[in-house]
């Protein structure tokens, strides 16, 4: 290996504006120590909820300040090993999930953190950490059972569209939402039952007429008046799982008059119900190890978004496109 020097993107200063809060930065190529491998970063996942929350300050868990590192997941290579490291070679494809991993050329992890993988492709970055958000969401949380209404959000994005058909395969009849014909395609050939593309139908009024008796589990990913509408349409028993609140990720948070929420869950017996991957660790290993068998057998399709993002330079483009609801899959970038 000859290069010496790499790049990654930090955020230098907490801003509202992901742009405005990050720079890319020049550092050595550090050398990997005991048990630690050296991977070259080929494709990282982008969050774009996650990358500009947490530069405005607002991820209450880990309240970082700046400077700090960006990105969480990557598909990459080993191109150096330190000592005692077994089950790798030079080489090897890995994937990682480490906050401060994903947006730099390289990163250096301790080897128990890498997960081999048959070659450093995009797709796998649906799976990691996304999909097995979306699994663990749907069943520790969520509850998953089969021959239920399930409804999910945000159907066609990257968290969405793993959900989806994991939802039809635990045999499940599964809604989805989205925002233009071509989502809706793609959302058809997953196998979602009922596609409601919330710009030409009422959202509320389809669930209302067509699922009088409510939907049995909600995977809400958006949030604000779609999250209003999710708890209005809850079956008796039945659990909304908040995944994300994206609708309010780009803009100030509205002022909300109305009842509290408990009156309309207290009398169905209904729950609502926080998900956050980061509290539910002890489930990642056996949900990856499932969702990639799944991959790797062919009964999980996944979606990368076609956009090419090109190097460090183009992840705020790549943010600011997830924000703006544009993407269908997961929205990766190149390096
Ligand atoms: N809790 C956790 O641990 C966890 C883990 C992973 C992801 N998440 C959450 O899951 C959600 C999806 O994340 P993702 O990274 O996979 O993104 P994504 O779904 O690939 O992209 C976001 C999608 O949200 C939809 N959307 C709906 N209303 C929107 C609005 N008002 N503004 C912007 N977008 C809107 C857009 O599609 P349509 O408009 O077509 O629906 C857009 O394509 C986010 O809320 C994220 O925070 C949570």
């Amino acid at each position: 290996m000859n290069a010496t020097i790499y790049r990654k993107l930090i955020a230098k200063q907490l801003n509202e504006n992901f742009k405005s809060a990050v720079e890319i930065v020049e550092v050595s190529i550090p050398k990997p120590g005991v048990n630690q491998l050296l991977i070259q970063n080929k494709f990282a996942g982008v969050n774009g909820g996650f990358d500009t929350l947490i530069c405005r300050g607002d991820v209450p868990y880990v309240n970082l300040i700046p400077p700090f590192d960006l990105g969480v997941e990557a598909v990459g290579e080993i191109v150096a090993m330190g000592e005692n490291v077994k089950d790798f070679q030079i080489g090897d494809a890995v994937i990682t999930t480490a906050r401060g991993g994903g947006y730099r050329e390289y990163q250096v992890v301790d080897a128990n953190l890498a997960v081999k993988v048959r070659q450093a492709t995009p797709e796998l970055l649906t799976l990691m950490p996304t999909g097995v958000s979306a699994l663990v969401a749907l069943e520790q949380v969520g509850e998953m059972k089969s021959n239920e209404v399930v409804l999910v959000t945000a159907a066609a994005g990257g968290t969405g569209h793993i959900a989806v058909q994991l939802a039809k395969l635990a045999g499940n009849h599964v809604v989805g939402t989205c925002s233009s014909e071509a989502k809706a395609n793609l959302l058809r050939e997953l196998g979602c039952d009922r596609i409601i593309n919330y710009r030409t139908e009422n959202l509320n009024q389809a669930l209302k007429q067509e699922y009088p008796n409510g939907i049995n589990l909600i995977f809400d990913c958006v949030g604000k008046q779609v999250f209003d509408t999710c708890i209005d349409n809850l079956a008796i028993r039945g659990r909304l799982v908040v995944v994300g609140f994206i609708s309010e990720y780009a803009r100030d948070v509205e002022q909300i008059t109305q009842p509290r929420i408990y009156h309309q869950l207290f009398w169905k017996a209904a729950s609502v119900r926080g998900f956050l991957m980061p509290h539910y660790q002890e489930h990642i290993p056996e949900a990856r190890d499932r969702l990639l068998n799944l991959f790797y057998t062919g009964k999980l399709k996944v979606a990368v978004d076609p956009t090419q993002f090109q190097g460090l330079e183009s992840i705020p483009s790549a943010v600011q496109y997830l924000l703006s609801g544009q993407n269908s899959g997961k929205v990766v970038v190149q390096f």
